[in-house]
């Protein structure tokens, strides 16, 4: 393989692969309601002008990943949060359009999207950023989305042979200049062609936010970047979950590759004034129908979560504070200290909430960014 004339090495391009201590993003900006699920008084409201604004916020701050999430329908309830939102490849070629620093993820389901297509699409915004384009591959566990479409809901094993297969055709589309056929489990191909190449070369950036035994194995195998749910603060079982990542990526594949998780930042005053908050947003306003509604689908036996009932109630809770991402609550000298903790456990990467996503995003970069910076967290090493 070698580089063709346009192509740009992506360690150069891709700020998601840079050096940069801890790198930051957002996530799930191209949806209502961002990462709550409350009748919270500025939470997001998805239109156009909304969502490049919190683009061009971590533009600003250089925010290495801006990660959209691919839904397809709301979760009902009082409020349907995260129903109304624009589709990942389209916001993320406009996305890229409107921001010069960050990097731009497309979040793409594997039997939604046709690899042929979503390799082509992939190309196009890889050219748009310039180099700065990440594809993010979900398997699919919302089993209504699915059908929605019409089509079949995998089991979770052909689910990742699925991904498997549906990643090795983008891969060769990227990287291969003769026309290939494919004849697969999936899918089948015919002379199967693709041009211009993306920008990043030897191809864009991958992510994948496999949890299961399988899905881990998918993710340290084949993808750059791994994002993982941190559920507890404490700093060793922190670490020794991370790490666990990096050995089976180096013992099992000789790769290596990056962690990255996602936290809910609610910052106040003080912590008392912090955790007043989250109580109303949450206990009082949150929509804890629609919370029951995603949770019952997450814990379908079919997605292979093993949720035990004592579970339920504090994963509703999860996702109605910040989507599952790991709360952190307090005064911006706490955030700074537990984003300086994660990343001494060896995250490499945090995506960034926010329960009001605008304020708390203006919030963060004139309060809380200098005092990451002053800790040498956006230092590159
Ligand atoms: C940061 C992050 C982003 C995700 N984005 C999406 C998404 O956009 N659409 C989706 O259907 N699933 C999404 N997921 C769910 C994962 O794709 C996957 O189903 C989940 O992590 C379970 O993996 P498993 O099948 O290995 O248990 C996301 C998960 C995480 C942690």
């Amino acid at each position: 393989m070698t580089m063709r004339p346009r192509q740009k090495d992506r360690l150069e391009t891709n700020p998601a692969l840079s050096t940069r201590r801890l790198k930051l993003g957002t996530f799930q900006t191209n949806l209502d309601s961002g990462c709550v699920m409350s009748d919270l008084d500025g939470r997001l409201d998805i239109t156009w002008p909304n969502t490049v604004a919190l683009a061009k916020l971590a533009d600003e701050m250089e925010f290495e990943a801006l990660v959209p999430v691919a839904r397809w329908m709301g979760w009902g309830g009082k409020l349907n949060p995260q129903g109304p939102g624009f589709e990942t490849y389209t916001w993320a070629a406009g996305i890229s359009a409107s921001t010069q620093n960050s990097g731009v993820v497309s979040t793409s389901h594997i039997t939604i999207n046709h690899p042929i297509i979503a390799a082509k699409q992939s190309a196009a915004i890889d050219h748009i950023s310039d180099g700065r384009f990440i594809l993010n591959v979900v398997t699919g566990w919302v089993q209504p989305e699915i059908e929605m479409f019409n089509q079949p809901f995998l089991s979770h094993e052909e689910r990742y042979a699925c991904a498997e297969e549906w990643l090795g055709i983008i891969k060769r589309l990227w990287t291969e200049d003769d026309s290939f056929d494919h004849e697969g489990r999936f899918f089948k191909i015919k002379k199967g062609y693709l041009a211009p190449k993306p920008i990043q070369y030897p191809y864009p950036a991958i992510m994948n936010a496999g949890a299961s035994d399988l899905g881990r194995h998918y993710a340290v195998k084949h993808c750059d970047l791994v994002f993982t749910v941190i559920r507890t603060g404490g700093f060793d079982e922190c670490r020794a979950h991370v790490q666990a990542y990096h050995t089976l990526a180096r013992e099992q594949y000789g790769r290596d590759i990056k962690v990255w998780t996602l936290v809910n930042i609610v910052q106040g005053e003080t912590e008392a004034e912090a955790r007043a908050f989250y109580d109303d947003y949450v206990h009082k306003r949150g929509d804890w129908d629609a919370a029951k509604n995603m949770v019952e689908i997450f814990s379908l036996e079919t997605n292979k979560r093993n949720v035990p009932p004592e579970r339920i109630k504090p994963l509703q809770e999860a996702f109605i504070q910040g989507w599952g991402g790991l709360p952190v609550i307090g005064t911006r000298e706490q955030v700074v200290d537990r984003l300086m903790m994660l990343s001494k456990a060896g995250l490499d990467g945090v995506l960034v909430a926010f329960p009001r996503y605008e304020d708390g995003m203006r919030d963060f970069r004139d309060k809380t960014y200098p005092l990451l910076k002053q800790a040498g967290l956006r230092d590159f090493v």
